[in-house]
């Protein structure tokens, strides 16, 4: 007898009445209209199954300090970055695993299985590596949680840094990241995308570095980090974060450096919630959107994620933990709206942010784990348009969160009866 079988499911790629057989965490079978005994019977109802959603760009450490000490004023990045300081010494591992494990909970409900988060390695007592190593262990029955070594005040300019992400990546943090625009140069930038590539070259390491966060068209560190990627042997392997100096670009320079991306198979994560609000600070009107060319790129076939990158922190004031809101806001700013964009968008807050993170076992396919959601949604267009409620949501074959359908129920004159209807 099977452990669980979902029925009648629609796929996000269109297949329809699809079954899931599931047997000791992992799917068995997918199958047109499958019916077997099982312990637990799910009749999807012809509403979309999806893998779990992930996020490949995240900042756990701040997560749900928003207020802490005080309140973003001008909302701008650099203040958010300032503020990010004046919070740190006042941080305890305490504080920092009970934020990070309630932002947890608020993902699993809302699907979201896997998050790579970036990890603030500046301080030298490295106080939210710790956390977030213990975090980690925590959550590793329902989350996969990969942590970044990001020297947010810039490896080679602040004191330090260099040592304290050596030494972060020795206690177990995953992934080498870095943050060359906000190195004091140009030359210093691309001098510490080159550092960072070999460190993780020499030790078989992940990259994602935030790159070009900045509204100058002359902040081309994706070059290098392209090129670094390349020289090293690392294809496939590294990612370019933001990105949103491409957007302010010469159109001609693009056209060199897209290919180049390409070619040396760099992945990016655009973060559109973040960066709409963020960029084009400088700027009076026309303001310029703060996004990276995400279809040009995904069109020369990169692997392209949307992140949400923030929620409740000195950055940004809002946010939930619901990748289909940083899809939703990604598809919006990069126009993409023909029908086959709109799917894009879910595939990059699903499957691309999933080979983002070399995550083994994803996926709807017989031999994978078995992690999945149910969404009150009839395919991923429709999921997207509704932020569509996670009715359940699957670890290794068990449910870990469950959310009523969202229902409307009209009470209105002239009409006899009610009506109810998902709104
Ligand atoms: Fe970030």
């Amino acid at each position: 007898m099977l452990d669980l079988l979902v029925t009648h499911a629609t796929l996000p790629d269109g297949r329809t009445d699809m079954s899931i057989a599931v047997q000791d965490g992992r799917i068995v079978g997918v199958t047109p209209g499958f019916q077997a005994p099982a312990a637990e019977v799910v009749d999807a109802r012809g509403q979309l199954v999806t893998p779990p959603f992930v996020e490949a760009h995240f900042h756990m450490d701040a997560t749900l300090s928003y207020g802490q000490p005080r309140v973003n004023a001008s909302g701008t990045l650099l203040e958010g970055i300032a503020l990010w300081g004046e919070l740190k010494p006042l941080l305890t591992q305490e504080a920092l695993v009970e934020r990070a494990l309630a932002y947890c909970d608020w993902a699993v409900a809302r699907g979201l299985l896997a998050i790579r988060s970036h990890v603030d390695i500046c301080d030298p007592k490295l106080l939210a590596v710790e956390a977030l190593l213990e975090v980690k262990k925590r959550v590793a029955p329902y989350i996969d949680l990969q942590l970044v070594a990001f020297p947010q005040d810039g490896v080679l300019r602040a004191t330090g840094a260099l040592e304290n992400l050596k030494k972060a990546l020795a206690m177990g943090v995953d992934v080498v990241g870095g943050i060359p625009h906000f190195e004091r140069t140009m030359a210093d930038g691309a001098a510490s995308v080159r550092l960072l590539c070999e460190i993780a070259a020499d030790e078989g390491r992940l990259v994602d570095m935030h790159c070009d966060e900045s509204d100058d068209p002359l902040s081309r560190h994706i070059e290098t980090l392209a090129y670094e990627t390349q020289r090293l042997g690392l294809q496939g392997r590294v990612t370019g974060s933001h990105l949103t100096s491409m957007h302010s670009m010469d159109n001609y320079y693009v056209s060199k450096l897209i290919p180049l991306i390409a070619e040396a198979q760099v992945s990016a994560v655009a973060n559109p919630l973040i960066n709409i609000t963020l960029q084009g600070r400088h700027d009076s009107y026309p303001k310029r959107r703060g996004m990276t060319r995400v279809p040009e790129l995904m069109a020369a076939g990169v692997t392209v994620a949307f992140g949400h990158d923030c929620v409740m922190d000195p950055w940004y004031s809002l946010g939930s933990a619901d990748m289909l809101e940083a899809a939703h806001m990604g598809l919006h700013v990069g126009q993409m709206t023909s029908q086959a964009a709109m799917r894009q968008c879910f595939e990059a807050v699903t499957m691309n942010p999933a080979r983002i993170l070399h995550l083994e076992g994803y996926g709807l396919e017989p031999g994978c784990n078995a992690d999945f959601v149910l969404l009150q949604a009839r395919d991923p267009i429709e999921a997207i348009r509704l932020q569509a409620t996670r009715l359940r949501v699957y670890r290794r074959g068990l449910l870990v969160a469950q959310t009523a359908p969202a229902t409307a129920t009209l009470h209105l004159a002239g009409r006899p009866g009610t009506t109810s209807f998902q709104p």
